[in-house]
């Protein structure tokens, strides 16, 4: 029989679709209504362990193809951010917590908390390329993200999943050094760092003059990112970017990717996403003849 169900680094899940980091994932009732509209699992907005504002406005430019965003990381801090969890994880949501720090003790502090919270696994931020001292600055340096996985994985059980950045040409590196820290799976990919410029006021449009690209313009980065390190690591992949319908989705599996995570789309087609790309991957498997996500994981590089 055709199925969805998947196993991710011993994460056990219905389907995997999952909500990336960022988008609609603040509060334990956005959290409640994405699993309920067909999410496999939900990855919180990045956590710090402060409060913290983030950038002024605007933040978010909208494309034809895509958003920039320089949101900055605003989260109201891991203490506060407990309430919400528990609204979540007592709902039976699926959370996957996502946090970004400055130094591997803080990152594995963060982690612990996410885990007594009860999130089922962590996603390391080492990726945002907006946010001054946190995530890309941290997460091109192979050596920097072998110490912090490392440390986090000394810290707690649960899954630990490392977000990795395509600003780099050190992608293969930093996916090693994920691996060899004992990394359970890396989530590739972050946005690219982008910015645009209104011609009538001659000025960035963004308050942080740049921010990061996401949606339906950066997937073929992604594919060629989830490709790449499928070819190098041995741990599960799961891909990000611009995916916005079934057929992206397997473009993903196909390229390596055991799981995938949707965020713009969710802007523009609403949390029916969800349902409308795992039902189109499923009569594809069906007709296509692949029993399980499985069996279609990287059969592009065959
Ligand atoms: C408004 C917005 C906020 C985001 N916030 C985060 C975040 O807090 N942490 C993170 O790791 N990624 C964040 N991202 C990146 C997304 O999780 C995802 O990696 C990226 O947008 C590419 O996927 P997409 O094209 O499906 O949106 C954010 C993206 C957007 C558009």
């Amino acid at each position: 029989m055709t199925s969805l169900k998947v196993n991710v680094s011993g994460l056990r899940l219905k389907n995997p679709s999952m909500v990336a980091s960022g988008i609609m994932d603040e509060t334990g009732d956005s959290m409640i209504k994405m699993m309920e509209s067909g999410a496999g699992a939900v990855v919180t907005k990045s956590i710090g362990l402060e409060p913290k504002d983030g950038h002024g406005n605007p933040t978010l430019v909208e494309l034809d193809y895509g958003y920039i965003n320089a949101m900055g990381l605003p989260n109201p801090g891991i203490d506060a951010f407990g309430e919400e969890m528990e609204v979540a994880v007592r709902a039976g949501v699926t959370v996957i917590g996502s946090i970004f720090a400055s130094c591997e003790g803080d990152f594995s502090l963060l982690a612990g908390r996410m885990e007594d919270m009860g999130a089922a696994a962590v996603e390391l931020n080492l990726s945002c390329p907006h946010a001054s001292g946190y995530g890309m600055e941290m997460g091109i340096d192979p050596v920097v993200v072998k110490a912090i996985v490392a440390s986090v994985k000394d810290s707690v059980r649960v899954p630990v999943f490392a977000k990795l950045t395509p600003n780099t040409h050190r992608l293969m590196d930093i996916g090693n050094s994920v691996q060899e820290a004992g990394g359970d799976a890396v989530v590739a990919i972050n946005t690219l760092k982008a910015m645009a410029i209104s011609p009538e006021s001659a000025r960035p449009i963004l308050r942080n003059r740049f921010g990061g690209l996401s949606g339906p313009a950066v997937k073929p980065v992604g594919v060629r990112a989830v490709f790449d390190l499928y070819s190098v690591l041995d741990i599960p992949i799961i891909g990000v970017g611009g995916i916005t319908s079934w057929r992206d989705a397997v473009e993903y599996i196909m390229a390596g990717a055991s799981a995938f995570q949707v965020g713009s789309a969710i802007g523009h087609k609403g949390v029916q996403v969800f349902g409308e790309i795992c039902d189109g991957m499923l009569a594809f498997m069906r007709d296509y003849g692949y029993s399980s996500i499985h069996d279609m994981t990287g059969v592009a590089h065959e």
